[in-house]
């Protein structure tokens, strides 16, 4: 009998390990298991040149605020030059730092004062596409062929228009595909299965795709060489065409994360996919789980409010979401990542509503679902702002293309709440000058109150940081065990452990006292409270009884 469970238990393993992906790659630095990161969209952090949007210096001005926090590597949206008719997103010089932000010389201070403190800093690399104010664009609108003319992906006759392809009044006889927005034309890495009778669809192996892959590359070395430590790449999936099974593309970034490794070997690199799995079997280090591809984040954290609109979700104090879709997606995402890479469920970002938002804008309510990201296994991330509250205003209007069919983006992208001054110590110019507007609400939440109160918001999240480094079994690697995770049911609770070191966490997001049973074996002398807000848990036999009140949580440490 013990021989038949010591099999299973050893062809169990096995088949795991199967499961996770097969890495070909040096592994990730290690730097990368214990940092907590921090986005920061520039235009909105910290102004001082009195323009109304915020810069660079603004940001070295703050690198002691996000160091006590517990910050280990910043995250910078597009800091260059640009048409910013997609806040940047829409490249027009990839080697030069846009003049509103500063220069690169304050960049390359950025990198220095950031190393100093032991902080690293990643740029946003949009890789899949330019500006249509790119002068390679221009060039490749040419009749006359030229040295881009390959650089973006053209049809050979202006009547020929397939899908998310764009005409205009181009002297070349062609349209051109876009991206994302129409003024973000495609850069051509070719295409993986060429369509016959379409000899404008490039191989990926053709003289202008690859020199299109070496500009990449080239783009890298510079900000590495100057001492950036990695890059978010944007889009991350999307620079080969017509690559269904990826086969392609994963070519394309097996290449770039050798050259990039090897060259610098502390250096990281993020995607932006959506789909941790297959972006670390591409090669990526680390990607997050959010809004794109999967409905796991969007049923946590979207209500009726945001950019993105959903009925119903889990962290709703009406009570009425379910966690399943998101517990069952996130644990196969672990668990086939494995130890190859590292997933990052981010507070959130710039393309979606923050955690305060619409119904839920309590401090309690907020602490429930720090409470939950920041004990989950996976690099923590903090979306600027949400470390005291910030709000997603609804009802803004556009700014630089921040409107989307679904809804408007820059209510998650107004500026950063520093003090209690009338413009929130975000800037010295006259607010009609700001970026976006700041919130408006007389009680707006800001650093300078939250650090002089130590039962804040602020404060109880570095707590959450400080945890995760003090305990592994709260932080990136830690194991996870659901215990209770139910469809349409409250509290979620699980397990986290490592070296030996168990803790459960409840979590109860709901306005409703609520109760539930799992099954919990091994003695236990005691559940320690680390962290906990009107939330209790006993041990009776092999059961463990969860009590916790309307909008609670609790961390608790199991002591054997
Ligand atoms: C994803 C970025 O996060 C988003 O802000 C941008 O609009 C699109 N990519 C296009 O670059």
């Amino acid at each position: 009998m013990k021989r038949c469970i010591l099999i299973l238990i050893l062809f169990s393993v096995i088949v795991s390990q199967a499961q996770q992906l097969q890495t070909k790659f040096q592994p990730a630095p290690a730097w990368l298991k214990t940092a907590a990161f921090y986005q920061i969209y520039p235009q909105s952090f910290k102004d001082t040149d009195g323009d109304g949007i915020g810069d660079i210096n603004g940001i070295i001005s703050k690198l002691d605020y996000l160091k006590w926090l517990g910050i280990d590597a910043i995250w910078l949206n597009p800091c260059f030059e640009s048409s910013f008719q997609d806040a940047g997103y829409d490249v027009t010089d990839f080697y030069r730092v846009a003049k509103r932000y500063g220069t690169n010389a304050d960049l390359e201070r950025l990198f220095k004062e950031a190393h100093k403190r032991k902080m690293r800093v990643c740029l946003d690399l949009v890789a899949g596409h330019t500006s249509i104010d790119h002068p390679w664009f221009k060039a490749s609108q040419s009749a006359v062929r030229n040295e881009f003319s390959d650089r973006y992906i053209w049809t050979n006759d202006s009547t020929v228009k397939p899908l998310k392809h764009i005409s205009g009044k181009f002297e070349r006889n062609g349209t051109y595909r876009k991206n994302f927005f129409d003024c973000q034309p495609a850069l051509n890495y070719g295409f993986a299965n060429p369509e016959p009778n379409q000899p404008w669809q490039l191989p990926v192996t053709a003289e202008g795709p690859q020199k299109t892959r070496k500009e990449l590359m080239k783009i890298m070395d510079f900000w590495m060489t100057m001492g950036c430590d990695g890059f978010r790449v944007d889009m991350a999936p999307s620079l080969i065409k017509n690559d269904p099974d990826r086969v392609e593309t994963n070519k394309l970034w097996a290449e770039i994360r050798n050259h990039f490794q090897q060259r610098f070997p502390e250096g990281i690199l993020i995607a932006e996919w959506g789909n941790p799995m297959r972006a670390i079997k591409a090669g990526f280090m680390m990607d997050f789980i959010i809004h794109l591809g999967n409905d796991g984040y969007s049923s946590l954290f979207f209500n009726k409010e945001g950019t993105y609109r959903h009925d119903t979700c889990y962290f709703n104090v009406e009570g009425n979401g379910t966690p399943t879709t998101f517990v069952n997606y996130y644990l196969e995402q672990l668990k086939r990542v494995g130890d190859s890479g590292y997933v990052c469920v981010p507070t959130a970002n710039h393309d979606f509503q923050r955690p305060n938002c619409g119904t839920r804008n309590t401090d309690e309510q907020l602490r429930t679902v720090t409470a939950f990201l920041m004990t989950i296994p996976g690099v923590p991330l903090f979306y600027y702002g949400d470390e005291i509250g910030m709000k997603f205003i609804p009802g803004l209007p556009s700014k630089e293309g921040s409107q989307l069919t679904k809804g408007n983006r820059a209510g998650s992208r107004t500026p950063m709440q520093w003090d209690s001054s009338p413009n929130a110590g975000f800037s010295t110019a006259s607010p009609d000058k700001f970026y976006l507007p700041i919130d408006s609400s007389a009680y707006r939440p800001n650093v300078e109150s939250e650090m002089a109160n130590p039962s804040s918001l602020l404060h109880f999240n570095r707590y959450l940081l400080q945890l995760r480094k003090q305990y592994p079994a709260l932080g990136t690697r830690g194991a996870i065990r659901f215990l209770y995770a139910e469809a349409n049911k409250y509290p979620l609770v699980y397990e986290r452990s490592a070296n030996g070191q168990r803790f459960v966490i409840v979590i109860n997001p709901s306005g409703k006292s609520v109760q539930a049973d799992c099954p919990f074996s091994g003695a236990v002398k005691e559940f320690k409270p680390v962290l906990v807000d009107r939330s209790s848990l006993l041990k009776v036999k092999d059961k463990l009884q969860i009590k916790a009140d309307g909008v609670s949580y609790g961390i608790f440490q199991v002591v054997e």
